[in-house]
């Protein structure tokens, strides 16, 4: 398939198109630095200039492309969450899925699919036991930016398009995330943060198979892409802790990180959801990672 991919130069993206392009996918990059795409992921695929107010010059290529996978946005865990900083994490979803939505309704070809990015914190930063696919959006800032950027793509439903909604988890690999939470472990400093609160994650090897997976066949709808075993924020710092071969024993408390983070604090690292991946498990998908020590091990191996 001709598959067209936004944040491909991300943490999830660049691992992405390796897999679509080993599965034998031919990749249309849109980008805001095709140059510096192009020297990331290699030269194999097309890059396309991504213009966030125009969609003139990109807008030609929708008309070969059999799917649209879109993952761009501002980071959300890099940097304090300024007014400046949520602006630029909402704009950059929203706007972009606006864009992409208004380019569509332009062109006489539709695809097939349309992969829409989006996080659990669509659930809110805490939740009572397990939840799925069919519980409501929660509070905060980050369950406001996420339902607005699911409804910024819904318009591809009039036109045909088949839509499905990833709510993804914390996406476990070296890089991101995880780089933060093992510095200390390193250092033989690590223990857990806070620690009652559920984790939600999921392995990157996951996350691109799911992502994959769902391309195939008449998936639609939402999905949680995370593994199907959550933990408590004390067993992941364990299994951290073991698969670094180093201690788990130094537990930071959450009012440090609360006077550290402020609210960001409460929708990240102190964030309570035990996210169930019913939707993918119904579906037939198998993970390769239903374990974090199995995952971590993996990664640290
Ligand atoms: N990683 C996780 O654990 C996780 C969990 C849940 C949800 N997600 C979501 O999944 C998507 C992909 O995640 P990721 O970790 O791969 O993200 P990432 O590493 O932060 O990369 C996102 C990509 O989006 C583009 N981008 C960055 N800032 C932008 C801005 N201000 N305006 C427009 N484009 C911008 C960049 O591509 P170009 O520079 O090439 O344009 C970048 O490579 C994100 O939207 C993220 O919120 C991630």
């Amino acid at each position: 398939m001709n598959i067209l991919l936004t944040g491909a130069t991300g943490f999830i993206g660049k691992e992405l198109c390796k897999h679509l392009a080993d599965e034998g996918h031919q990749l249309v990059i849109l980008t805001r630095n095709p140059q510096r795409a192009s020297n990331t992921l290699g030269p194999s695929h097309e890059y396309i200039q991504w213009l966030e107010k125009d969609s003139t010059p990109w807008m030609e290529v929708l008309e070969d492309v059999d799917g649209i996978i879109h993952l761009m946005g501002e980071n959300v865990g890099s940097g304090l969450w300024t007014a400046a900083k949520r602006e630029k994490i909402l704009n950059s979803r929203v706007k972009s899925g606006q864009l992409l939505v208004e380019a569509l309704q332009k062109t006489n070809h539709k695809p097939e699919f349309l992969i829409q990015a989006s996080g659990v914190n669509y659930y809110g930063s805490s939740a009572d036991g397990a939840i799925d696919e069919t519980a409501d959006s929660g509070q905060g800032f980050l369950a406001d930016v996420t339902r607005a950027w699911e409804d910024s793509t819904a318009p591809v439903e009039e036109m045909g398009v088949r839509r499905i909604i990833i709510r993804t988890g914390m996406v476990l690999e070296k890089g991101g995330a995880l780089d933060k939470m093992a510095l200390p472990f390193r250092f033989f400093m690590g223990g857990p943060i806070g620690g009652w609160q559920w984790v939600s994650w999921i392995h990157l090897i996951d996350e691109v198979r799911a992502i994959h997976f769902l391309t195939t066949d008449a998936h639609r709808g939402v999905y949680n892409l995370c593994a199907p075993n959550p933990v408590r924020q004390r067993e992941f710092s364990r299994a951290l802790g073991k698969s670094l071969k180093r201690p788990s024993w130094l537990p930071v408390p959450a009012w440090a990180v609360r006077l550290l983070m402020g609210q960001m604090a409460e929708e990240t690292v102190l964030s309570n959801l035990q996210v169930k991946p019913n939707r993918l498990l119904q579906a037939g998908f198998e993970f390769k990672y239903t374990h974090i020590q199995n995952a971590l091990q993996d990664i640290f191996s």
